[in-house]
């Protein structure tokens, strides 16, 4: 049976000024007692440089990176800035980005590929809306896996990407996917990455749950059949707050 390793990451979104940077080293002590899981904090690119050297076992990452190498593309930021600012990991295809910024599958797949190419790791998120969900679990699991298999990047290996399952309607609203619904979808996701990508990489991938995770429901999701960890945001900003949720895993 392969062994997958508990995988804690937080997602700051457009929140964080220098004086939150107190947080991230609050949160590297919490992490220093853990060498059992793996701990993440994805921050503000302004924040990454400063947060890098505080971070000690917590992997400082980004939020997004282009898929290009260099160029004309005004505001956005490549996997060797953000490597060269110090960070070790990026988020790709949050439900916000491919909101707010039109991102495709296709688009997520090329961002994914390119952090990989500039030495970053990768969480590549997925998620469907309350529309979907609303049509029945079969029709969620569907689009999922597909959003998923559509997602993926040439190449994807779980040695340097992981699967963030993140349901619309559960982020930032207090609404939790229930254990069963959770398990039901990452099964549903497990099955997806080992037909895509063949039983050995497919089982080793990580399927992180993310909506809503906070210090009262973390045991029961990190519980749960198939979930590998937690994408936290809200509830990642502080110490206090992310604390029992490492604690949890
Ligand atoms: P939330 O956000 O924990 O605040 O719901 C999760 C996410 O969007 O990654």
């Amino acid at each position: 049976m392969t062994v997958r390793r508990k995988f804690v990451a937080g997602n700051w979104k457009m929140n964080g000024l220098k004086g939150q940077l107190g947080e991230v080293s609050a949160i590297a002590e919490l992490a220093a007692a853990r060498n059992d899981i793996d701990v993440a904090l994805y921050l503000p690119a302004t924040l990454i440089a400063a947060a890098a050297p505080l971070g000690g076992a917590v992997l400082i990452g980004a939020q997004d990176c282009h898929q290009e190498e260099a160029g004309a593309y005004t505001g956005n930021l490549s996997a060797a800035m953000l490597a060269e600012a110090g960070a070790r990991g990026t988020l790709v295809g949050h439900s916000e980005r491919r909101q707010y910024q039109q991102e495709s599958n296709a688009d997520v797949a090329a961002k994914a590929l390119a952090a990989h190419k500039g030495g970053l790791s990768v969480v590549l998120c997925v998620g469907e809306t309350l529309d979907t969900r609303e049509q029945g679990d079969d029709v969620a699991h569907a689009f999922v896996a597909d959003q998923l298999v559509a997602s993926l990047p040439e190449g994807a290996d779980p040695q340097w990407l992981t699967i963030a399952y993140e349901p619309v309607w559960a982020i930032g609203t207090g609404k939790v996917a229930t254990p069963p619904q959770i398990a039901a979808m990452h099964a549903a996701l497990r099955a997806a990455l080992v037909k895509a990508l063949g039983a050995e990489a497919g089982n080793a991938m990580r399927i992180l749950y993310g909506g809503s995770v906070s210090g009262d429901n973390a045991a029961d999701i990190l519980h749960t059949d198939n979930v590998d960890g937690a994408l936290v945001g809200g509830a990642s900003l502080t110490a206090a707050k992310f604390g029992p949720i490492i604690a949890a895993a």
